[in-house]
């Protein structure tokens, strides 16, 4: 049953949300569950109720009854228990006010154990034997609400109700005149406690439920860098057929730092996917991924001595003889590495067919003189990459391909030289050494939010102004058990030096 909620909880996504409610919160990740995701929680929900139902034992009951031709009949039933319930249809209803799920033309079985006696003549006749009891067209309805509270949902129980149409009782042994007696005596009582039963335990379902969701961590902590802000933002939105999430979804330093970046909303809540309905739609903000830039940046993390290359000659003045004759002169066959830092951090651009990253970066030129490290020159780069993101696991990934980039030199200790002239040897590096270095880390990606238990599964990705939505639809493997961080954090953040 609580594995089944959380599946509501999945916002671990995305984007910023109309803030009517507390306008300076802004969610950058914010989650919509299709009528088909509400679904599909719904049956697990059902299917997990049902197999914590049961067994369910119910309260003894003992009864004195007056029957025809015997007297005062003392009867008992004993060791209730219902072992078995059946819902042969549900649905689940987001409203105005909550979330309705209805479970209709259930059955359930029930054992027990019935005892009687009675005096006659002086002495005291007693028997004793099992019964079973079929219980048909139940019906289970309740009404959940659901609110943020301080960055935590709340699940709250806002009407419950259970009703028995029909029971039928057949008694294992016994004489005949006791079958009526055992009905007129507990048949309304076996249907009110069934249906107070059912009751209780659905109260006591939710409270666990609402005691985990209260249990989720406002932060998850992806590696020694960075940190996951997943405090939800704002009411979730219930529209007829769906229900939104939204999480702040930044970034932060996992040391606490904050962050300096300066982030603009400009987003509304809405479901995008198009194509066969799925389950979840969970969309980022550009900002997500500015985020963890910043953050990265100032983590001054981004710098990056390269000193092996595909074609180790590069990274010896000897092939720089005719680009750059002075450094040569200056220092022959001297090998040298190249210290990468970024200047900026990485700013990340999604337009509806492209997601365009721009990085500035210092190249400063090391030379190696004796056991000396002298830094020649520094060249700075700003490269155009374009970048294509899809789904692995839980993870989102990334990839880039160079577009385009512009050099200058930044300063010099061995006299000026021209750019176009190291133009080759630049896109050589850059194609085989630093952006094979920035997919490398991009391939493992980041781990979308998701519950534990739950993988995404046929996903769709597209990428529309400053968002990229993921499309999917999702798989439960039964093997949850609570725990203290249920997100499936198992791959580091795209890192850069880490
Ligand atoms: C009580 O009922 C269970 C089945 O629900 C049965 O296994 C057990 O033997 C019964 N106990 C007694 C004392 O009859
Ligand atoms: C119920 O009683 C029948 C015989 O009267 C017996 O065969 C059966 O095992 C009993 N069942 C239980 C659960 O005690
Ligand atoms: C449970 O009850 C249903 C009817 O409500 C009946 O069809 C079914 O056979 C019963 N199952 C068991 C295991 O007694
Ligand atoms: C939602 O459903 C109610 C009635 O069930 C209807 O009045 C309302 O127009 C619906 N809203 C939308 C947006 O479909
Ligand atoms: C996380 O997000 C919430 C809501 O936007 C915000 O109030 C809180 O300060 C953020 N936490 C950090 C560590 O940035
Ligand atoms: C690399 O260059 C940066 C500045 O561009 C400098 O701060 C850093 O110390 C250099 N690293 C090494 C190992 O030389
Ligand atoms: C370079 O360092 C090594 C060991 O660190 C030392 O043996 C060698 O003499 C040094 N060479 C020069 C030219 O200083
Ligand atoms: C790189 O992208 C920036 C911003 O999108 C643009 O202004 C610049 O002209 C581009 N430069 C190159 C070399 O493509």
């Amino acid at each position: 049953m609580a594995a089944a909620f959380f599946f509501l909880l999945m916002p671990f996504f995305l984007v910023p949300a109309s803030t009517h409610l507390q306008s300076n919160e802004e969610g950058f990740i914010s989650t919509v569950i299709s009528e088909k995701g509400l679904d599909f929680a719904k049956d697990i929900l059902i299917e997990k109720a049902i197999s914590s139902l049961t067994p369910l034992y119910l309260p003894r009951v003992e009864k004195t009854l007056r029957i025809p031709l015997i007297g005062n009949v003392h009867f008992g039933l004993s060791n209730i228990s219902i072992y078995r319930v059946d819902v042969r249809s549900s649905y689940v209803k987001p409203g105005d006010t909550g979330i309705s799920i209805v479970a209709s033309g259930a059955t359930a079985n029930l054992s027990m154990n019935w005892f009687y006696s009675y005096s006659a003549w002086l002495i005291t006749v007693s028997d004793k034997g099992n019964a079973s009891v079929q219980v048909e067209g139940m019906e289970v309805g309740l009404t959940l609400g659901l609110e943020n509270q301080q960055g935590t949902l709340k699940l709250s129980l806002m009407d419950c109700g259970c009703y028995v149409k029909d029971i039928d009782i057949t008694l294992n042994g016994g004489a005949s005149w006791l079958y009526q007696g055992v009905v007129d005596a507990f048949e309304g009582k076996i249907r009110s406690s069934v249906e107070n039963a059912i009751t209780k335990k659905i109260k006591e379902g939710i409270l666990k439920l609402d005691s985990l969701l209260r249990s989720l961590p406002k932060e998850v902590s992806v590696n020694e860098i960075v940190a996951l802000n997943v405090t939800f933002v704002n009411e979730p939105v219930f529209s007829n057929f769906s229900i939104g999430f939204e999480i702040d979804g930044l970034f932060t330093a996992a040391d606490k730092v904050v962050s300096s970046g300066n982030y603009v909303m400009n987003s509304q809540l809405s479901a995008s996917c198009k194509g066969p309905v799925k389950m979840l739609e969970i969309s980022l903000d550009e900002d997500v991924f500015n985020s963890a830039s910043n953050i990265y940046y100032n983590a001054e993390v981004m710098q990056w001595i390269v000193d092996k290359v595909p074609d180790q000659s590069l990274l010896n003045t000897a092939s720089w003889k005719y680009i750059v004759p002075q450094l040569y002169k200056m220092y022959p066959n001297n090998d040298m590495n190249l210290n990468v830092s970024l200047s900026f951090p990485p700013f990340i651009k999604i337009s509806p067919y492209n997601i365009d990253s721009t990085i500035y970066s210092d190249v400063t030129i090391d030379v190696f003189d004796n056991n000396d490290t002298i830094p020649v020159a520094c060249i700075s780069l700003v490269v155009n990459a374009s970048g294509s993101v899809g789904i692995s696991g839980n993870n989102l990934v990334g990839s880039v391909t160079l577009v385009d980039f512009t050099m200058s030199l930044k300063w010099s200790k061995i006299g000026d030289f021209h750019m176009y002239l190291i133009q080759s040897v630049m896109r050589t590096l850059l194609k085989t050494v630093f952006l094979p270095y920035v997919n490398l880390h991009l391939g493992r990606g980041f781990p979308l939010p998701i519950i534990r238990g739950f993988t995404l599964q046929n996903a769709d990705i597209f990428c529309a102004s400053s968002k990229i939505y993921v499309c999917s639809d999702v798989v439960f493997a039964d093997s949850y058990k609570p725990k203290l961080l249920p997100y499936d954090l198992t791959h580091p953040l795209l890192g850069f030096g880490v």
